[in-house]
C-alpha cells in the first residue's frame, strides 16, 4: 500500500477524530515530513483533511483530520480492497474483477442501463465487469419504478455471464443475501429480506436489487445477468422523497443512533459485496447455504402477507392481491404462501406486504 493510500486509510478509521503526524510517522516508519507530503497530495486531490499543514508542521508533527463524511468510490480502492479480502483468488471457481473492470462514475443515469448496453454490445468479454455510481439521475427498479439514488448511496451493476440455463431467482437471491453479509461484516448490521428483492433494516428499506437478464436470441438462453444494487448508506441531506419516506431507511441511521460517525468507507462495502455475489454466481456448490440464510433472513416467512401478483397473473380480487401466510421458500427461491382455505400457491414472481395493502 502507498504511503498516501495508508494515510487516507488511518484518518478514515479515526472517523473524524484528530491522528498525530507522529503516529501515522511511526506506523508506517517514515519520517514526519513523509507523511506531511502524502496529506499534501491528498489534500491537493480534493480529500478535505484539516489540521497542521506548512513547513511548520513538518518538524513539529501535529493531528490531522478527515472530514468524516468524505468518501469517494475509487477503482483502485475497491481492487485493493477486494484483493485484501480474497488475497489469492487463482484456485476459486469465481473470479474477482481487477482495477481495469471497476468502471466508477460520479454520475449516470442508471448503472443497470448502463451495464446491459455494455453486455449486449462486447458480450461474454464483459463477464465479472462492475459499474459502480456515486449517484444516479434514472435509477430504477423492478416494474419500472423509480429508485430514488443522491449521493449518500452505492450503486453498482454486476455483469455475470453463465455458462449454462439459470434460474433468475436464485441471481436475486444471492444478491439479496451477498449484500446482507456485507452490510453485516463491515457496520454489524443484521439486515432482513423481503422476498424478493427488497432488503430491510430495523424495518426500514434500505437496499433494492434489480437483476435483469440479457438473451441472447440465437442460444434462447440468457447470457448476461446484470445484478443491480442500490443502498441507501446515509439519510440524504434533504431526506427521502415523501412517497418513500415512511419505508425508505439508511443504514448507517439504522444500525446505530450515532450513525453519523460511523465512515462510509464504500469502497470496502463495494468489495465486500461484488465479492459474495460473485462467489455464490459461480459457484453451485454454495446454493443450499445461500438460500438457507436466505430463508433465515426472511423478513416474511411465518407471518401474514398481502399478495399482489404480477399483473395479468392472477384476478382474485380487483388487482388480484389477496391475503395469505408465507410458509417456506422453495430451493428455486419461489415463496409458498397458504391461503386461508388452507389451499398453498407457489409464487415464482410478485411481490407482499407486511400490511393489508
Ligand atoms: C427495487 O427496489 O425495486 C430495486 C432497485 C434497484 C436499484 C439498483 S441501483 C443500481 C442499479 N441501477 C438501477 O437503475 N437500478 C439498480
Amino acid at each position: 500500500m502507498r504511503l498516501r493510500d495508508y494515510v487516507l486509510s488511518a484518518l478514515e478509521d479515526a472517523a473524524g477524530e484528530s491522528v498525530s503526524g507522529e503516529a501515522l510517522a511511526r506506523s508506517y516508519g517514515v519520517t514526519r515530513a513523509a507523511v506531511w507530503k502524502a496529506v499534501d497530495r491528498l489534500r491537493k486531490s480534493g480529500c478535505p483533511i484539516t489540521g497542521f499543514c506548512g513547513a511548520g508542521s513538518q518538524s513539529g508533527g501535529g493531528g490531522y483530520v478527515l472530514d468524516p463524511s468524505y468518501d469517494p468510490l475509487d477503482a483502485r480502492r475497491i481492487s485493493a480492497a477486494l484483493k485484501a479480502l480474497e488475497p489469492a483468488s487463482g484456485g476459486a471457481a469465481y473470479c474477482l474483477p481487477d482495477e481495469s473492470r471497476l468502471y466508477v462514475f460520479s454520475e449516470i443515469e442508471s448503472t443497470n442501463t448502463w451495464a446491459k448496453k455494455q453486455a449486449a454490445e462486447k458480450g461474454e468479454t464483459l463477464h465479472g465487469t462492475v459499474f459502480l455510481a456515486e449517484r444516479q439521475t434514472a435509477g430504477h427498479g423492478r416494474l419500472g419504478r423509480p429508485f430514488f439514488s443522491p449521493a449518500s448511496g452505492l450503486y453498482l451493476s454486476i455483469v455475470f455471464c453463465p455458462r449454462g440455463p439459470i434460474n433468475p431467482a436464485h441471481f436475486t437471491a444471492a444478491a439479496a443475501v451477498a449484500v446482507c453479509m456485507a452490510l453485516g461484516d463491515l457496520y454489524n448490521a443484521d439486515c432482513r429480506i423481503k422476498w424478493v428483492n427488497d432488503i430491510f433494516l430495523k424495518g426500514k428499506k434500505v437496499c433494492g436489487i434489480l437483476c435483469e437478464g440479457i438473451g441472447g436470441l440465437e442460444t434462447g438462453r440468457v447470457e448476461a445477468v446484470v445484478a443491480g444494487i442500490g443502498i441507501n448508506l446515509r439519510e440524504p441531506s434533504g431526506g427521502f422523497p415523501p412517497e418513500i419516506a415512511h419505508v425508505a431507511g439508511a443504514v448507517l441511521t439504522e444500525a446505530a443512533s450515532a450513525g453519523w460517525l460511523i465512515p462510509t468507507r464504500r469502497n470496502e462495502l463495494a468489495a465486500a459485496v461484488i465479492r459474495y455475489a460473485l462467489k455464490f454466481f459461480s459457484d453451485e456448490n454454495l446454493r443450499p447455504a445461500m438460500l438457507e440464510e436466505y430463508r433465515r433472513r426472511s423478513l416474511i416467512l411465518g407471518r401474514e402477507v398481502t399478495v399482489h401478483p404480477l399483473a395479468g397473473v392472477s384476478a382474485d380480487g380487483e388487482d388480484g392481491s389477496y391475503r395469505a401466510r408465507a410458509v417456506a421458500i422453495t430451493d428455486d427461491a419461489a415463496l409458498v404462501v397458504q391461503t386461508p382455505d388452507g389451499g398453498q400457491r407457489v409464487l415464482q414472481a410478485g411481490e407482499v406486504s407486511l400490511g393489508v395493502h
